[in-house]
């Protein structure tokens, strides 16, 4: 069977760190809450959505070895685009140099992993080879003296390459989308506007679709906890990130954790954190990894893939 196999991953960060001892200057908060509720100790923030995405792109396409030339698709998941029209993908497959169909998804911060489980599946209906990007510019629709959300959400970009291989199982074992609109006053934007957050609904129904998905791609796949090598959780606060382990009987050892140093950069998240894993020497060939996140929508989704594909 034809099937996708992540061959390249890069990151990418803006170079401006904002500490919470930096916040108490600007919003009613201290550096112990915000240690303390939700495990962040420091963000970037200052990118554009275009450019942290050529840059993560770029180191993914040259860790993978593959020509630009051979890319057959760029799938680009963003809830925070350059402009609302175009499509942030086609100027990043511009700046990429790469010749090929590209588009953007918004699903907030379950947007890379709906991207990654979209491209794979483009996979086996005749498409080789796909970039796909996670990326977002938080900063820009944050507003930095309302606590709520100030403290969480920041920029950042990850980016996979996805190659077709013809295996006898697929590389992705199982995977699940989801989303509820109903819950969609919870996190929003206005168009021009900045983040509104009823924070405690959000903790409690993310905790709740994580562990409902990352059940459902289990059972699909045919793989239990304990066979997991590795999850890469939406980066979101380390609360939920504990409280969905424990449900889920995984231990916070086998998490990947990056959201001390980066925050929530919602479409970014997992494919820093995951590419942060792999260059830690996380993951071997043959592991099982567990993606799976939740975003403003609401939104969910989880994918568990074979590493390598072998
Ligand atoms: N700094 C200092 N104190 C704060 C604070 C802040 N940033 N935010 C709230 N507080 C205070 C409150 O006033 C309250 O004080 P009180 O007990 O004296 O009344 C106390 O801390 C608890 O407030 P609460 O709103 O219950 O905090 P919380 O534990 O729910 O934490 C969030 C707030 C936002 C960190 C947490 O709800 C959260 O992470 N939610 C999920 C958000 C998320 O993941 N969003 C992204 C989705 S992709």
């Amino acid at each position: 069977m034809r099937t996708g196999v992540i061959t390249g991953l890069g990151s990418a960060l803006p170079e401006q760190v904002l500490t919470n001892k930096d916040l108490e200057l600007s919003a009613n908060t201290n550096d112990e809450w915000i240690v303390d509720r939700t495990g962040i100790r420091e963000r970037r923030i200052g990118g554009m959505t275009s450019t942290l995405s050529v840059e993560a792109g770029r180191k993914a396409l040259d860790q993978s070895g593959i020509d630009p030339a051979e890319i057959d698709l760029l799938v680009l998941a963003t809830t925070t685009p350059d402009q609302m029209v175009p499509a942030t993908a086609s100027v990043v497959q511009h700046q990429l140099g790469l010749n090929c169909g590209a588009f953007d998804v918004n699903a907030a911060c379950s947007g890379f992993t709906y991207g990654l489980v979209a491209a794979q599946g483009m996979v086996t209906i005749g498409v080789n080879n796909i970039l796909v990007i996670g990326c977002d510019s938080l900063s820009r629709i944050t507003d930095y003296t309302e606590r709520n959300t100030a403290i969480l959400f920041a920029d950042g970009a990850g980016a996979a390459v996805l190659q077709v291989q013809e295996a006898d199982t697929p590389a992705m074992l199982g995977w699940d989308l989801g989303s509820d609109g109903a819950a969609a006053g919870i996190l929003y934007a206005e168009i021009g506007g900045k983040l509104v957050m009823e924070g405690r609904e959000v903790f409690r129904r993310a905790v709740r679709v994580m562990v409902d998905s990352a059940r459902k791609t289990m059972e699909m796949a045919g793989v239990t906890a304990d066979e997991v090598a590795l999850v890469v959780p939406h980066q979101a606060n380390i609360r939920i990130i504990e409280s969905a382990m424990n449900k889920l009987d995984l231990p916070m050892e086998k998490a990947a954790l990056n959201l001390a140093r980066v925050g929530n950069t919602s479409s970014a998240s997992i494919p820093m954190a995951l590419d942060e894993a792999v260059a830690d020497g996380r993951v071997k060939p043959g592991d099982l990894v567990l993606l799976v996140g939740f975003g403003a929508g609401m939104t969910w989704a989880s994918a568990m893939l074979r590493w390598d594909g072998a």
